[in-house]
């Protein structure tokens, strides 16, 4: 009975085994370590798309419900939810269960293997300050497991994988920020035996990031803030946030096309003192543009970081809105999330009972990681501590597959 490593990311999943003691990524697309963490559910053709085909379903405008972000609703009542589609009664958790069970599929395809069991990656907190939410996003999760066609699933931590992983000598941080969550884990490695001390977590990420940006640099260009003349009598009244927050959110866009909430906007765009802002938010409801826009922001925020010229290309919204994006933006609209991300691998330190001068070196993990706001936040908490970055994408799934081997078990 083979057990495969599954790290179920927000963003994007991998899976590995464990071969002769050593962890091998299993290709879940051709040529790639992970794939990206998306389902579309294609209404004309009745079928279900993974990962790039998903994707790729969405740039061609196909007809459908196209979902990402799909772990973060995990503990959350929306998970629970029955829907109809493709002429069935579906929950967001069967959608996830239909997801690992196409992973499965895909790394038993690939090794000629049957794999029975998995060993998940989990974050430390799937939500932070919610102890029951996050007791169910655990249940949720294993349910899904179990309907993917997995006898028995065992989890470990996220960062507690990557220090596995990671091996090396000394005393380690590892520092995984990924598409949801942060995760901290304080580690002792010598002679190729790991030592966990501590591991802690927030539900924090670049999706987050995501979300915070396009309220400061899109939303306001679709009527975010902007002010509607009243129905009855003089004045007027600021167009309701909800709608600009859920469109800013990866895991609410799905539910904001409807008719009734289109029928909505078209009557705030009469009632606008700038019809036009709002003319564009009728255009994003309508053709199902709202993850297009995420998209947008999202690539922005990484040519920002990577100090090129940023800005937000939202040609698909309107031809030539391209509001700019600065490295000096990102550093002050991500500068609380940067903060959280410094005190929450503070106390990790605090829970591990040492100091910042007992960590010898920090493994940065995760695509956020990759961050000037992170590595900044992490440097001045840590200033002499040697910065290692690590496969970002794969770090976790090989300490899992490790882990699935033999390495590792408690
Ligand atoms: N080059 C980059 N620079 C900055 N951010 C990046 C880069 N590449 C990817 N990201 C961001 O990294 C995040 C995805 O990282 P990753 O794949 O590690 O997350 P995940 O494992 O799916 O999520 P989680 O572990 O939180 O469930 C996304 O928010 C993405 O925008
Ligand atoms: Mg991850």
């Amino acid at each position: 009975m083979a057990a495969l490593g599954i790290d179920f990311g927000t963003s994007n999943t991998a899976a590995a085994v464990a071969e002769q003691g050593r962890p091998r990524v299993i290709a879940l697309e051709p040529g790639q370590s992970t794939m990206p963490t998306i389902v579309f559910l294609d209404f004309d053709r009745r079928e279900v798309l993974y990962g790039s085909k998903a994707a790729e379903a969405l740039i061609e405008g196909r007809e459908g419900r196209f979902m990402r972000s799909l772990k973060s609703i995990l503990g959350t009542p929306l998970a629970r939810e029955t829907r109809h589609v493709l002429n069935e009664r579906m929950t967001l958790i069967d959608i996830i269960a239909r997801f690992l069970a196409e992973v499965k599929a895909r790394a038993e395809a690939a090794t000629g293997t049957t794999f029975d069991t998995a060993v998940s990656g989990r974050p430390v907190h799937f939500h932070s300050h919610a102890p029951a939410r996050d007791r169910q996003a655990l249940e949720d999760l294993t349910e899904a497991y179990a309907r993917a066609g997995f006898r028995a699933v065992r989890f470990l931590p996220e960062p507690e994988a990557a220090a596995l992983a990671g091996g090396g000598a000394g005393r380690g941080l590892i520092v995984d920020i990924g598409g949801g969550t942060s995760d901290f884990t304080v580690f002792d490695a010598a002679q190729g035996e790991v030592t966990i001390r501590a591991s802690h977590g927030v539900r924090l990420g670049g999706t987050d990031f995501d979300k915070a940006l396009s309220l400061a640099h899109v939303m306001p260009l679709l009527g975010m803030g902007a002010e509607l003349r009243k129905d009855m009598g003089p004045g007027t009244v600021t167009a309701p946030v909800s709608i600009f927050t859920e469109l800013a959110s990866w895991e609410k866009i799905p539910f904001l096309y409807s008719a009734d909430l289109l029928r909505d906007v078209r009557r705030m765009e009469r009632q606008a003192l700038t019809p036009r802002l709002f003319t564009r938010l009728g255009e994003v409801l309508e053709m199902h543009l709202g993850h297009d826009v995420a998209y947008a922001v999202e690539a922005g925020k990484i040519a920002a970081n990577g100090n090129r010229a940023g800005a937000i290309d939202l040609n698909v919204v309107e031809k030539g809105l391209r509001p700019l994006l600065a490295p000096a933006d990102l550093a002050r609209d991500l500068a609380g999330f940067a903060h959280e991300i410094r005190q929450t691998a503070a106390e990790t330190l605090a829970m591990a009972g040492c100091g910042p001068e007992a960590i010898d070196r920090v493994v940065f993990v995760g695509g956020s990681s990759l961050m000037a706001v992170v590595r900044a936040a992490i440097g001045a908490l840590l200033p002499d501590a040697e910065q290692e970055t690590s496969e970002v994408f794969t770090a976790v799934v090989d300490g899992l597959a490790l882990a699935a081997g033999g390495a590792g078990r408690d």
